[in-house]
């Protein structure tokens, strides 16, 4: 059984007084949120105080990426120890807006995991498909090549640590969702080339987000999906009521 994981993508929302509202109003909102991983992904500049504020639950704080490199001359660059040091305990890695915006490639996702990894930080790697990619038929072949492209290199045991997030490009910040049907379908594409390259029982291991559009009204249609593990939330997450009743998908 794999355990259901929601994540927070606040993106560049939220000052650090903002973000200490936010989770005061989430904390009483998300105390019993039963076996469901909780966890918000917020602005570097957050973390330490999100991190203080989150005392006393069960929620997670992790940052929206992190640099490929250890240390040294990259200016605007964020290293895993830096983020370790402040309590993160997530990592989002190759979201598309990343890759859209700042020039990210499947190269740099595989370098910036190895590094989440070898500072014992949790990555959520991102992959999916934009609409021309989907109309024209080639779904599958891009996040075959997404896949393989991030992971080149990784064993059983580093496969296991990391959570996909599927976000189809096309649904992202758009209010249109994949049906839950289209989310589980490629959902199941990304666990059959995992279990490709790492072997079946490990790909089941493995767990898989759907991002994109998620909310409070369609959270419990898709968790109930076979193969969808969790969410990771854009502009739902903004807000603790729509926040905790995405978390609580069950009702
Ligand atoms: P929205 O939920 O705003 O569509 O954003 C999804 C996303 O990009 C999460 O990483």
């Amino acid at each position: 059984m794999r355990k259901p994981i929601i994540a927070g993508n606040w993106k560049m929302n939220n000052t650090q007084k903002e973000a200490v509202e936010l989770i005061t109003a989430l904390k009483p909102r998300l105390k019993d949120v039963g076996k469901t991983e909780v966890v918000v992904c917020v602005p570097y500049t957050c973390i330490e105080k999100v991190k203080k504020a989150v005392r006393g639950s069960k929620i997670k704080v992790g940052a929206e990426n992190v640099a490929w490199a250890d240390k040294g001359a990259f200016t605007g660059e964020i290293s895993a120890a830096m983020l370790k040091e402040v309590g993160a305990e997530y990592v989002i890695i190759g979201h598309s807006e990343r890759r859209q915006y700042f020039g990210e490639t499947d190269e740099s996702v595989n370098k910036r995991t190895v590094q989440a990894l070898k500072n014992d930080l949790k990555p959520i790697v991102c992959i999916g498909e934009t609409l021309d990619e989907r109309e024209e038929g080639k779904t599958n072949a891009v996040l075959k090549t997404q896949i393989e492209g991030a992971f080149a290199g990784f064993t059983q045991d580093d496969i296991k640590k990391v959570v996909i997030a599927y976000e189809p490009v096309w649904a992202i910040g758009t209010g249109k969702t994949a049906t839950s049907e289209q989310a589980n379908e490629s959902i199941k594409f990304i666990r059959k080339t995992l279990a490709k390259l790492f072997t079946r029982p490990v790909a089941n291991k493995v767990r898989i987000q759907y991002g994109g559009s998620m909310n409070a009204k369609n959270a419990h249609e898709l968790m109930s999906m076979s193969d969808i593990d969790g969410g990771l939330i854009g502009g739902a997450s903004l807000k603790a009521e729509d926040f905790e009743k995405v978390v609580k998908f069950n009702g």
